[in-house]
């Protein structure tokens, strides 16, 4: 039976940064998984008088956020004190990462990180996992129990990490394949190839996987890039031989549409350019940048490339697409760029969708997209519903939400169609 949901509908007509709008309708009909129509609610009743209808009232309904760079296997260690990235890294993150070779621990998170991201409204996640292929199995299972859109892959190193958590070029590479075989296509999941980053892999190994993504060219590929200068130093000194970081992956065959690089914050101009002749993707990680004390992402790049908003848990510091939103706007006011709420809410859903090459399935509410919707309650607390008292648009609905709210605001998800 179709569903018809009534309340606010936010859609994207197209991309605030290109001069393109939001749209908004009374109602969207959805039925066996897919958005079939959007509009007045007059109009649909009438074309789908059987629909069964759950009216939200003054909620805003909208496509699922998506997180387009988390890793879900530092969950445990979201909020912890006083690192910057390398020093994190050793201290906080590879001990967490090491239980995963216990499949069962790697069950509990995942299943855990998929029920805190469904509190907040997030849909579909892009994570990273850890060394481990079991890893890998206890997200994919995770997220398909629970229906979702999710990609992840097996995060290869082999150097510059402790024993046990490191690989060889040829096992990262024989590992990755046979994970890839294994679950890319399979309902909604999709593999990612994921070196971690240049300083934790030897040229061979990024060598390796460049190869690996030239036999596999429809997955996307995921890494870090230019994220503290501290470790654009230690890239320098690795890799003398490279123009800039970016050269590292681009000798290796890891450059090219379907790149999904996390942070680049600080990007020489030759990076820039090549970015965008490559139509590789980045992705803006604010509540991490600044947690960890990375830097200020440049969003003027949303005009060229391909952008998307990530949490990056357990660097970023919340689970939540609207706290990373807020994050945005404060980290583009410290550049001299006010941001739009349109154009923070669609980072969050359309931006992300499209830097993960999704775009056609997910990401907005359009006829043919995968009904994936997150239900907002635009009042959810009362330092909020006052702050919305005056609003004389939806965006001064909207905007006191994005900068004040968390999980309380999410009044209902919708995967595939079926609410949660
Ligand atoms: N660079 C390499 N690995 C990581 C990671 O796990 N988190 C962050 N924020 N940056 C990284
Ligand atoms: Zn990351």
């Amino acid at each position: 039976m179709a569903d018809l949901l009534k309340g606010q509908v936010l859609s994207f007509d197209g991309d605030p940064f290109a001069g393109g709008g939001p749209r908004l309708d009374e109602a969207v009909v959805i039925d066996r998984g897919r958005v079939l129509a959007v509009g007045a609610f007059d109009a649909m009743s009438r074309a789908h008088p059987t629909a069964r209808v759950t009216d939200y009232g003054g909620d805003l309904i909208s496509a699922g956020f998506i997180d387009a760079h988390v890793h879900y296997p530092q969950t445990a260690i979201i909020a912890s004190w006083g690192k910057r990235l390398i020093d994190w890294l050793n201290t906080y993150t590879f001990p967490e990462e090491m239980r995963f070779a216990d499949p069962a621990y790697a069950g509990d998170v995942a299943g855990r990180y998929m029920d805190l991201a469904l509190a907040h409204g997030t849909t579909s996640m892009c994570s990273y996992a850890t060394i481990h292929p079991g890893s890998v199995d206890a997200f994919f299972h995770a997220a398909r129990t629970r229906g979702l859109r999710a990609w992840t892959g097996k995060t290869c190193m082999d150097r510059n990490a402790p024993e046990g958590l490191r690989d060889t070029a040829q096992s990262a590479y024989d590992d990755s394949k046979a994970l890839l075989q294994k679950w890319h296509g399979v309902d909604r999941l999709s593999y990612v190839i994921t070196p971690r980053f240049s300083p934790t892999s030897t040229p061979e190994q990024l060598q390796a996987l460049g190869a690996l993504w030239h036999e596999n060219p429809a997955c996307l590929m995921q890494t870090h890039l230019s994220e503290q200068t501290d470790e654009i130093a230690w890239v320098r000194a690795l890799f003398p031989q490279s123009r800039d970081y970016l050269d590292t992956y681009e000798a290796q065959g890891l450059l090219r549409e379907g790149a999904v690089y996390g942070h680049a914050i600080h990007l020489t101009p030759r990076e820039r350019a090549r970015l965008e002749e490559a139509g590789a993707a980045l992705v803006h990680c604010p509540t991490s940048n600044t947690f960890i004390g990375s830097g200020l992402f440049d969003m003027g790049l949303a005009t060229r490339l391909r952008v998307g908003l990530a949490t990056d848990t357990g660097g970023g510091s919340s689970f939540s697409m609207l706290r990373t939103m807020a994050a945005a706007y404060e980290v583009a006011q410290l550049r001299g760029q006010a941001l739009h709420p349109s154009q923070l809410w669609w980072l969050a859903t359309c931006g992300s969708a499209r830097a993960l090459r999704a775009e056609g399935q997910v990401g907005n509410i359009a006829p043919g997209l995968e009904a994936d919707l997150v239900v907002v309650n635009l009042k959810s607390t009362p330092a909020i519903e006052q702050a919305t008292r005056r609003a004389e648009d939806l965006w001064e609905q909207v905007f006191p939400t994005i900068m004040l709210g968390d999980d309380r605001a999410i009044r209902a998800v919708w995967i595939g169609g079926t609410c949660r």
